[in-house]
């Protein structure tokens, strides 16, 4: 078997066109969607993510502003760029692009973000809204996962998921979604101890590990969608996911290649909860 291949770029293509309609008519409006992005210190990866966010909010139409700091800064200054943007109401949301350097309380900075304005989910109170299922921010790479799975129409109720990875931005909000949809969880990390044995009874596995082709075909199940939220550089240079695509796509009925699988539906669904922000903002008049 060869898998479907589930293309994040064309799903992607298909919703930021239905954002930049949403843009441009708020924006008739006298509300345009505006995200101010934070970048400290010159992690190449961070700024390579927050340059392709910048481009997806441009392309869309969605105003971006962008505010940089040294690897030594103060985080008593970004905390106080972040109390500028949350009293500014031209903002519609507000992101900190992770991780932050080590003078830095993480926990500290994303609270200090307005629930209103944290479009990347990932305040407490905007966790605990998704946890009890009231309206939330979704944090952007799970609910661009959930958005391919239903693009491919993938029955979820009853469905065994397996998610590797327990980190805050991916596994515990992936594993939150999943259940809320019907799926019965499994979350994997590091200490488990049978790793292939969760795997192989996945109908859903969703790798987010961090570690290049880790998953490899003998793990997954015959006709099992594998979703890999990995993005690694090779030592040559190139990008690769946490899923081993070569032997994986022999046994999975469909699944995600990288790049272009899951990296520009985290874009996407940024700029969906940018537009939604800047709604509600509209709707308030
Ligand atoms: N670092 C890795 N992924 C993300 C993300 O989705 N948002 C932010 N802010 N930082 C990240």
């Amino acid at each position: 078997m060869t898998a479907r291949i589930i293309d994040g770029n064309v799903l992607s293509a298909r919703l930021r066109g239905a954002l930049a309609a949403k843009a441009a008519e708020l924006t008739a409006q006298g509300t345009r969607p505006c995200l101010a992005v934070i970048l400290v210190g010159g992690d190449p990866a961070s700024a390579v993510y927050v340059r392709n966010k910048v481009a997806g909010c441009e392309k869309a139409g969605i105003q971006s502003l962008k505010f940089e700091y040294p690897q030594d800064a103060a985080p008593a200054d970004v905390l106080g760029k972040i109390a500028e943007l949350n009293a500014d109401p031209s903002v519609h949301g507000i992101l900190v692009q992770l991780p932050l350097p080590r003078q830095f309380d993480e926990k500290t900075v994303l609270e200090a973000i307005s629930v209103e304005k944290d479009v990347d989910g990932f305040h407490a109170e905007n966790v605990g809204r998704l946890s009890q299922g009231q309206e939330a921010f979704v944090p952007c790479t799970p609910n661009g996962v959930m958005e391919m799975l239903k693009s491919i129409e993938v029955p979820l109720r009853g469905a065994e998921a397996v998610v590797i990875g327990r980190s805050n931005i991916v596994g515990k909000p992936m594993a939150m979604l999943l259940t809320a949809a019907g799926a019965t969880v499994t979350v994997c990390h590091s200490g488990t101890r049978d790793l292939n044995f969760h795997t192989r009874r996945a109908d859903i596995l969703v790798a987010a590990i961090g570690k290049p082709k880790f998953v490899t075909g003998d793990m997954i199940k015959p006709g099992a969608t594998v979703i890999d939220v990995g993005i690694n550089r090779l030592p040559d240079g190139k990008l690769c996911g946490d899923v081993d695509f070569a032997s994986a796509q022999e046994v999975a009925g469909a699944i995600t290649p990288v790049p272009g699988g899951v990296g520009p539906m985290t874009i996407t669904m940024l700029l969906a909860n940018t537009v939604e922000s800047a709604s509600r903002v509209a709707r308030k008049g």
